[in-house]
């Protein structure tokens, strides 16, 4: 008998190896420029900084060195060379007490979803990604025994990681706990069905 994980989430974690003085650089100039999302605009940043780029397409976060070498870590996991993908990304800046809500990135135009870890000094929080089954899974035996009851998984992102994951998957960030500013860059992944 062979075990089949019907329906797994793929979900791809690792370290870039990015130049972070050079996304450093497209960051300061970026936040001279960019404006906050309003509290009311469907961010999920709870206090910290969300740039617009997430809603407002003039604003995405442009940073070609870390966006060309995402763009290789992508054509390496799925093979996806023949197709021109696109990007649209926002910046995450975390002061002490502020945390992202649980949510997703629905939009059936969307291919993957991803993070990248600028700055995650000490206190900084980790990614929660959840069950995506549902909640009425989560009574059950099998899924006490298989997965230990856990309705979350949780990632502890360190300086330069990259990760991965379907658009859908519900995702959080626990509390910011430090002093120092936690500085991450989430973006969106599309490609084109008829290059
Ligand atoms: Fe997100």
């Amino acid at each position: 008998m062979q075990r089949f994980d019907l329906f797994a989430t793929p979900f791809f974690s690792g370290s870039l190896g990015a130049d972070t003085d050079i996304i450093e650089q497209a960051l300061n100039e970026f936040r001279n420029i960019a404006t906050p999302l309003p509290p009311d605009a469907g961010g999920s940043n709870v206090g910290g900084w969300q740039s617009g780029g997430i809603k407002l397409s003039e604003q995405y976060f442009e940073c070609p060195h870390l966006f060309q070498k995402i763009s290789n870590e992508i054509v390496k996991i799925t093979e996806i060379s023949d197709k021109p993908l696109r990007f649209n990304s926002w910046v995450n800046i975390n002061t002490k007490g502020s945390y992202n809500r649980r949510h997703s990135h629905l939009n059936t135009n969307l291919f993957l979803s991803g993070v990248y870890y600028l700055r995650t000094p000490e206190g900084s929080g980790d990614i929660k990604f959840w069950d995506p089954r549902g909640h009425w899974v989560h009574g059950m035996k099998d899924h006490k025994f298989f997965y230990n009851g856990n309705s979350y998984l949780t990632y502890t992102p360190k300086q330069d990681d990259l990760l991965l994951f379907p658009s859908w998957l519900d995702h959080e960030v626990d509390e910011h706990k430090g002093d120092e500013e936690r500085i991450s860059i989430a973006f969106n992944v599309a490609y084109d069905e008829n290059a």
